[in-house]
Formats: C-alpha cells, structure tokens, sequence
C-alpha cells in the first residue's frame, strides 16, 4: 500500500468529531491509505475543529448562510472551493448536520460518503438511535453510504448491526453504535479510495 500514494480527504462535520478522530488514526497507522487535508464544521468551536488543530491538521469554520438544515447556494460555493483548493478527492461527512444540494454534489460526483447511526432505509433524520429505541427494535446498526440528494438515501457501501438491549438508554446505545462506526467508516473509506467499490444503480459491489 505505501507505494499507492496517498487519497486527498475533505471531512465535514458538526459536532465532538470522533469519527474524524477514528479516520485520522486510522490514515496515520496506514490502515487507510489517505491523508484528510481539511476539516470544515459550520459550527463555530466545533470539537471536531479542535480535534483537528491537535492533530496539526488545516480547520476552519465556514459559514453555512441564514438556513437551518441546509447550506446556503454561496455556501456550498464556498465549502467546494475551499475543499478543491485543499486537494480533497473524498468528501467525508462525519456528524454533518445539514443536507448537501445538487451544486455541492455535482462538484464531487459519487463521491461524498456519510455515516448514519442506524441500519438504514430504517430510522433517517436525527437521532436516529433514539428512534430505534422509541421504535422498539431489537437491532440496530450503523450504515456508510454515498451521498445523493435525498436525506439519507444514497447507495449503501457497509452497514453492521448493533443489539438494542433491555436496559439501553439513549446514551448507552449511541455509545455502542459509536464504537461499531468508528471501526466501520475507516475501513469502508479504505474500500473506496482504494478503488474496491463498484456502484451501480442504488447496489454497491466489493471488488
Ligand atoms: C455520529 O454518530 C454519526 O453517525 C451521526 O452524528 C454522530 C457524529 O459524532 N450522524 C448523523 O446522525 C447524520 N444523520 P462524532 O462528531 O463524534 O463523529
């Protein structure tokens, strides 16, 4: 693998930023085989900026523009370009809150992936751990997926599960699942910086 060089990474993210923590150690021991050249959050003070700036890695807050859930058509121009201009080949969303439209997406065709707290098409949208356990599954999970412009809904790369217990709370679950995504997005990552995923149609293959 050391002789491949090295695939340009661009994370996004809102909130504490261990998943980009469980990416960044994971490029560092060369288990994927990529370097994140810049973490952007719309939240100012984000941890993940902070974990970020630890790890000597370039950070900055963008401003998202006057919407809640989405990102202004200025924004998304200005996050593309700064991502472009700092080599980002994968844009990797790790806890964005907010939903990317046709302009971003178009800028990064088929390649800007996402990690969903449960075992998708069940429980998108927010909190999704707490709507397994209001639902009353025995199994959740975490899901990597691409991006399309649906909330949720793009091509499915890796999921594995996670059992709901009888004694789970909100915390304790979301926990759990953390621990089964920061073992899952890495290697997923690797899987498609390397080449090793075929997608065609809403169906993705391993090489
Ligand atoms: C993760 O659990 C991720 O799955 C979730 O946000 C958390 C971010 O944690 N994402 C979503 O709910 C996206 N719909 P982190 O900042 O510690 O990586």
């Amino acid at each position: 693998m050391s002789n491949v060089p090295k695939t340009g990474l661009g994370v996004l993210g809102s909130g504490k930023g261990s998943n980009f923590v469980a990416i960044a150690e994971a490029c560092a021991r060369n288990e994927l085989n990529a370097e994140v050249r810049l973490v952007i959050s719309d939240v100012p003070g984000a941890g993940i900026l902070e974990r970020a700036g630890e790890r000597n890695i370039p950070n900055r807050h963008l401003e998202p523009g006057p919407f809640r859930t989405k990102l202004s058509e200025e924004a998304e121009a200005a996050y593309v370009e700064a991502l472009r201009a700092a080599g980002a080949e994968w844009i990797v969303l790790a806890g964005f809150m907010r939903i990317l439209k046709g302009g971003f997406l178009r800028a990064f065709p088929l390649r800007v992936v996402n990690i969903h707290p449960s075992l998708l098409p069940s429980f998108p949208g927010l909190r999704a751990w707490q709507q397994a356990l209001d639902y009353g599954v025995k199994h959740t999970g975490v899901t990597v997926h691409l991006v399309d412009q649906g909330v949720d809904t793009g091509p499915i790369v890796s999921q594995a599960t996670v059992p709901v217990l009888d004694d789970d709370t909100p915390e304790r679950l979301h926990t759990r699942i953390q621990e089964v995504e920061h073992r899952l997005y890495p290697e997923a990552l690797q899987a498609l910086v390397s080449g090793g995923v075929r997608v065609r149609g809403r169906r993705s293959y391993r090489n």
